[in-house]
């Protein structure tokens, strides 16, 4: 069979079947993949049409197959080493082992079938049966005119959407955000902005803590403080005063006053249950009180979000699930799924196969105060109901892992959620100081999220003076690019490590202007966008692509490799993929700038195609910096 290339639109929907048809149904005309085992592997390959690397382990895998070969040992890889070729297939050595052949001969067949495919510029074998290829400059042309017609880069082609909850941010009433919440925040709403690429329908909730023993202990504290409040008359249902008895500065001062005193005085902490309690079963003016709380610390949080560019669909919390917790218990109690153990109410989750000790998850302890896993499990199930989600992810702190094991096994053992629906805990590792231990205040406390990001914007303003740009922009724009590149800095510089690893928080070293950072990333974009702008001034017209140079070849091999970047980083919830992505890009284009002329070229098509390419490329930085929650000013 040879496949020719003929189409102008997508040369591969050419060489890309049985799309949905099964191999049986009516004449294909792969007929070399009836009977083939690997038939499903190749199935599953050729449907992302839109991912080269997989086109191409598509195509390479059915010469394997035409060589009674598994089809598998087709993947292609982006080459490492440019000189050698742009794409690289190391299978003839698996295959040969495995068929007990010579795996030079096998590569040697290989590159015949494809030489025939008429692809390829360049077909070569290196050692033992590497196999080295070129791709013709006019396929990947169509290839990157195809993608980058597409406003999600093709991307989202073999995408199936799903119903995704995501569960981040994570506040606590009372509580300043701290550095622990940096990271959720920042993993969450990147995970967020890339499921909503990918056309997911996404429902974002900042679960509140605002429903356990703090609540009773901020109560019993201020009533202290202020015993006259009418919160605290017994028999008082109200109405009571529209304006909360408290500030938000007032509240974070209370509770570490209440925490002190809860460790010291059982008797105060006795009295805090009780409140904690009462205002679980609907005590009139705790209630109002809370809510009083709630609201100052939710218009708190609202400000360190929006500084952070975090978006939620919903701003419920565990007392959200105060109506469905009785009706759950009930139902567990029912079926049998709970037990007593010692006066308190758990559920037994661990399994045989368990390596750890598994303790139960305490649905209700013996004074009926409910629990922080009670609320998640109750919570899974108003999910369920409210939005059948696919998947759950939830983007906690790696240290609660635990937690997140053991309401998850309750939910299945209860049914609270449906069999094929996903539940992750996406933990993330620990911001440390430079000892390398977890970031502190010099005197031991506890840094606060604001104070991180305020850091991050004041170094940023002392960088952008230093690069110049004081002498070109007045104060607003110049304070409006310093905050940018601040929380670009913190954003890229958290995002770009694996999610597990812990970082060194280091404010000199993530605002820099080169490198692995996102102010750099940023400035990339940006030079992009002024030499648009200066072309466009000039009046000089973008025109079809046209290939001249190597480095334009390898700006276009890095443009298309955003469909991998993009759905593996969905898959492993990894956006340090997104990074790596938009860095290379940027190397590329660095590269590109260094040896073609773009404005200063004098042959009219050359010039028109570079500037195609460089809007593409800005283009896609840009979806890709999006995604990582930063933003790229007009000018900087
Ligand atoms: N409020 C919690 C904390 O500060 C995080 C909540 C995370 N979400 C959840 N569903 N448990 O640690």
């Amino acid at each position: 069979m040879v496949l020719f290339w003929k189409t102008a639109v997508n040369p591969w929907r050419l060489l890309i079947f049985p799309l949905d048809k099964s191999p049986t149904e009516g004449a294909s005309p792969n007929s070399i993949f009836n009977g083939c085992p690997s038939y499903s592997f190749i199935r599953k390959i050729i449907r992302v049409t839109t991912s080269l690397l997989n086109q191409l382990s598509a195509l390479v895998g059915q010469s394997f197959a035409k060589c009674d070969l598994d089809p598998s040992f087709g993947k292609v890889v982006i080459s490492q080493r440019r000189e050698l070729g742009q794409f690289q297939c190391n299978g003839a050595l698996g295959a040969a082992k495995k068929a007990k052949k010579n795996p030079r001969e096998i590569a040697e067949t290989i590159v015949t079938e494809l030489e025939n495919t008429g692809l390829f510029r360049d077909l070569s074998l290196a050692g033992p049966g590497f196999i080295n290829m070129r791709l013709n400059d006019d396929f990947l042309i169509k290839h990157i005119e195809m993608i980058s017609n597409d406003p999600a880069f093709g991307a989202t082609d073999s995408h199936k959407a799903e119903t995704v909850v995501l569960d981040f941010g994570g506040p606590n009433v009372a509580k300043a955000m701290h550095v622990g919440h940096l990271r959720a925040t920042i993993i969450g709403e990147s995970l967020r902005r890339l499921h909503v690429f990918l056309g997911d329908k996404v429902i974002s909730d900042v679960h509140f803590g605002d429903w356990g023993l703090p609540m009773g202990m901020l109560i019993k504290e201020i009533e202290l403080a202020k015993p006259d409040l009418p919160y605290f008359d017994e028999g008082n249902s109200g109405p009571f005063p529209a304006d909360s008895p408290v500030s938000v500065d007032e509240l974070q001062l209370l509770y570490p006053a209440a925490s002190g005193r809860s460790k010291e005085d059982a008797e105060f902490l006795e009295t805090a249950r009780e409140a904690t309690f009462k205002l679980q079963q609907g005590h009139a003016g705790y209630r109002a009180l809370w809510q009083h709380m709630l609201d100052v610390s939710v218009s708190e949080t609202k400000i360190d979000f929006d500084l952070l560019g975090a978006h939620f669909t919903e701003w419920k919390g565990e007392a959200d699930t105060n109506d469905h917790m009785p009706v759950m218990l009930e139902r567990f109690k029912e079926e049998g799924l709970s037990e007593l153990s010692e006066g308190a109410v758990v559920v037994h989750v661990a399994q045989d196969t368990d390596k750890k000790e598994m303790p139960p998850l305490i649905l209700q302890k013996s004074d009926g105060a409910v629990m922080y896993g009670t609320t998640d499990l109750a919570t899974i199930e108003m999910r369920e109901q409210d939005h059948k989600p696919d998947t759950i992810l939830y983007v906690v702190d790696g240290r609660q892992s635990l937690h997140f094991e053991q309401v998850f096994r309750a939910a299945r053992k209860g049914h609270s959620i449906s069999n094929a629906a996903k539940l992750e805990h996406v933990g993330f590792g620990t911001v440390n100081g430079k000892d390398g231990k977890p970031l502190k205040t010099r005197d031991g406390g506890v840094v606060r999220l604001r104070s991180l990001i305020e850091d991050a914007i004041e170094e940023a303003r002392k960088v952008v003076v230093e690069a110049g740009l004081n002498d070109r922009f007045d104060a607003d724009e110049l304070e409006n690019i310093a905050t940018k590149v601040g929380v670009a800095a913190i954003k890229y510089a958290d995002l770009s490590n694996p999610r597990m690893s812990n970082y060194i928080f280091d404010l000199e070293r993530f605002t820099k202007f080169e490198g692995r950072t996102g102010p750099y990333q940023m400035y990339a974009a940006v030079r992009i966008k002024s030499m648009l702008r200066k072309a466009d001034e000039q009046g000089l017209a973008h025109g079809p692509l046209v290939l001249t140079a190597d480095a334009e070849r390898n700006l276009m091999l890095a443009l298309s490799l955003l469909p991998e970047a993009v759905l593996a980083a969905a898959d492993k919830n990894a956006p340090n993929l997104l990074c790596d992505h938009v860095y290379a890009l940027t190397q590329e284009f660095n590269s590109f700038y260094h040896d073609c002329h773009v404005l200063g070229e004098k042959d009219e098509a050359v010039r028109a195609s570079r500037l195609t390419l460089c809007a593409m490329t800005l283009r896609q930085i840009e979806t890709v910096l999006h995604i990582l929650g930063i933003d790229v000013p007009e000018r900087m």
